[in-house]
Formats: structure tokens, sequence, C-alpha cells
């Protein structure tokens, strides 16, 4: 049986190096995890006055968090911080009060930034955020991943062959993660 997976993108950018970064993870993750990205573009920006009536991108998210048993983070780093479009997600999903969809979803966060602390500091704000949304992280290992572009070939290969085993470990780990959370919280 395969474990499925939610992938979000913090990145909004048709040439998003972290699109790039969750390309690379799903071809080097172990088989028995099965990959559906969570789009997050077109959802309008979260407002509480809707939380009686969701528009329906808000409940097409939450629903694709539903049928996911783990969801995985790859985003890049803005302003120290997560990007708004990612933050703006997040509340949708989070909302309304008492149906936070992160409620015990296993989690993990990786992200690539061109710049040498590879998204560390907006990682670690993520991390806050979910744990206020009692998602069920993964707290080791870390990636933070300094983007490369001659470390990636099409197709998710990754030609970088230190590159790719710290990809396939962080992967590894995960699908381990995700196996211990659904032990005991399981999802249906
Ligand atoms: C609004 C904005 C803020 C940014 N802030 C950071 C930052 O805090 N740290 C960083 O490493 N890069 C920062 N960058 C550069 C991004 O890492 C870079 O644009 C990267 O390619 C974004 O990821 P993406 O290609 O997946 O969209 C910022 C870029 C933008 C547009």
């Amino acid at each position: 049986m395969a474990y499925q997976v939610g992938y979000i993108i913090g990145s909004l950018s048709s040439e998003s190096i972290n699109r790039t970064l969750s390309e690379a993870l799903i071809s080097v993750a172990p088989d028995d995890l099965e990959f559906t990205e969570i789009p997050i573009g077109d959802l309008p920006l979260y407002n509480r006055d809707l939380d009686s009536s969701f528009p329906p991108e808000a409940t097409a998210l939450k629903e694709a968090i539903a049928a996911s048993q783990a969801v995985l983070f790859i985003t890049p780093e803005y302003n120290r911080s997560i990007p708004g479009a990612l933050a703006n997600a997040i509340d949708w999903a989070s909302r309304p009060y008492g149906e936070n969809s992160f409620d015990h979803v296993p989690a993990g966060v990786i992200g690539a930034s061109p710049g040498g602390i590879g998204t560390a500091v907006g990682q670690q704000n993520l991390r806050g955020i979910l744990s206020y949304c009692n998602a069920r992280q993964m707290t080791a290992p870390e990636a933070y991943i300094q983007f490369d572009p001659q470390a990636y070939g099409k197709n998710g290969e990754v030609k970088d062959e230190e590159l790719r085993t710290i990809l396939t470990d962080f992967m590894q780990e995960f699908r381990d993660h995700v196996e211990r959370v659904l032990t005991v919280l399981p999802r249906t």
C-alpha cells in the first residue's frame, strides 16, 4: 500500500527552483510514496467573513489535504519568512475554527534558495506555524538547499551525487516518519 503525499510548493513562479526541487524529491522518493500537488495559486486572500461560505478554491484545498495521508512543503524563503501565497493557503486550510485541516497530519518541510542559508530562516518560520496548526512534523533531517542549476537535469534528474544522497535520505526519512505517525494516528 502506497502512502498518499500531497505536496505544496510555496512559489507561484513558472520558473520556480522549488518546483525543480520538488521534481527531484519525487524522483528519488521511495516507491511506496505517491505524490499529488496541492495547488495554492488560485486561492483568494483569506477573509474570515467567508468562514461560513468558503469559496470553492478553499474548499478544494481542504479536500486535497483531507485526501492526503501526509503533506510535504517545498518552499522559498521570502524576506526571511514564508511567501504570502503559502501563508494565505495555510490560513485557509486552518479554518473555519475547529476544522483545522493540518491537525495531526504528518508533515515535512524543505526548500531551496540561491542564497547560502538555503531557506533556513523561512523553514523555521514555517515550522512555527505548523506547530501551532498541530501538524506532526519531521524534525530531522533538516534540508536547506542552496540551489545550483547545474545539479539538476530534466524531469527530476539529480546530476550531483552528493545532492542526490541528501535528497534520497531526506525522502526515506520522510517516508519512515509518515509511517510512524500514521501507525498511531491513522488517516483514512
Ligand atoms: C519577495 C522576495 C523575497 C525574497 N527573500 C529572500 C530571503 O529572505 N532569503 C533568500 O534566500 N532568498 C530570498 N529571495 C530570493 C528567492 O530565494 C529566489 O527568488 C528564489 O528563486 C525563489 O524561489 P522560487 O524560484 O521557487 O520562486 C526573495 C525573493 C523575493 C521575490
